[in-house]
């Protein structure tokens, strides 16, 4: 009896039970769950930075939680989701900066580690939260880049200045945008691009609809302009400018477009036939995707907390040119 008792414990025990299995169900269910929240998942560079984070994962033996939240509320909610997950920290862009203050607190409530990326917190006074860590592109000094490439384009070009505007697509309600835009218009100045030539178009959404719309309203006040130099917040905005743009005749050999991100641009870039968009400055999605995983990780597994609260990465300028040799280096695909 006392034998067939233990037979019958022991056949239950050999993975025909689930309950004793222990040592696969326990590496699975403990296995540490890290969230990853973006405003946008259908741009590409959300995409790539979701992809870079999973390589985190895969090296740490972290699962990540990718999650899109497009607006304030989705946020928060995502935010529950994780915790009922038993996620211990997420990385975050945020689909409003204003929201800073809620999704810290909904951190806080759940006891769970937080790094923004790409758009920084705003606190209830209006200023950046310093407490809260974040991974941001040098957007001033990009956007002066873009500015500068811009200008020294056209000069190359040999064009008349008397005939050219400069379209610097605005979405000014988001820092990291308005820095950008900023630095651009800047940029231009500084290289003798005559200020009241600079036209600034503000998109009511940060898609390339929202540009498309801008531009087309700039294109209908500003008839004069035979050639555009165009400047926005990333490739989106770039790209809606110069579809706009090309549905009024204008081409190649009269637009120069330069984006930021380096992501939907290249699509144009690979394209037979030179467009309107001459370039993209490149940003480092590994380091905003993968290297903030990391960061989390080490904070939640190893108690190492990130080393700067405030991290900004910079870009590099992409024509059709040099873009798959420098896509390559940067390790990024070229059919993302
Ligand atoms: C913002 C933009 C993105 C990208 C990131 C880079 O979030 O919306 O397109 O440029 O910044 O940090």
């Amino acid at each position: 009896m006392r034998a067939l008792l233990i037979l019958m414990m022991v056949l239950s025990c050999l993975s025909i039970s689930p309950g004793c299995d222990r040592t696969s169900a326990s590496s699975e269910g403990d296995k540490l769950k890290l969230g990853f929240i973006v405003k946008q998942p259908e741009e590409p560079w959300f995409q790539l930075e979701w992809r870079f984070a999973e390589e985190a994962g895969a090296k740490y033996g972290f699962e990540v939680i990718k999650l899109p939240a497009p607006d304030s509320s989705k946020a928060l909610s995502a935010i529950d989701n994780l915790a009922a997950a038993g996620a211990k920290g997420f990385v975050i862009c945020t689909p409003s900066a204003q929201s800073g203050p809620a999704i810290k607190a909904r951190a806080d409530k759940y006891g769970m580690k937080l790094i923004s990326v790409d758009d920084r917190f705003i606190g209830s006074d209006g200023k950046p939260m310093d407490d809260v860590c974040y991974l941001g592109i040098s957007a001033a000094l990009i956007g002066e880049d873009v500015g500068k490439a811009l200008s020294a384009e056209m000069k190359k070009r040999n064009w008349d200045v008397s005939e050219v505007g400069a379209c610097v697509i605005t979405f000014d309600e988001l820092d990291t945008a308005k820095e950008r835009t900023d630095g651009a218009v800047k940029g231009l100045t500084e290289s003798g691009f005559p200020a009241d030539k600079i036209f600034k178009a503000a998109q009511k959404t940060s898609d390339q609809k929202g540009s498309f719309e801008a531009a087309s309203i700039l294109l209908t006040q500003q008839p004069g302009v035979k050639k555009w130099l165009v400047a926005g917040m990333n490739d989106s905005a770039v790209m809606g400018a110069v579809r706009a743009m090309e549905q009024r005749g204008f081409n190649a050999e009269t637009l120069i477009g330069i984006g930021i991100n380096g992501t939907e641009a290249v699509a144009d870039l690979k394209r037979d036939k030179a467009t309107g968009v001459y370039g993209s400055m490149l940003l480092q999605a590994r380091k905003h995707g993968y290297d903030t995983a990391e960061m989390l990780y080490l904070w939640v597994a190893k108690n190492q907390a990130p080393e700067s609260k405030d991290v900004r990465t910079r870009g590099i300028l992409i024509t059709r040119d040099n873009y798959k040799q420098v896509l390559s280096e940067q390790g990024i695909p070229l059919t993302p």
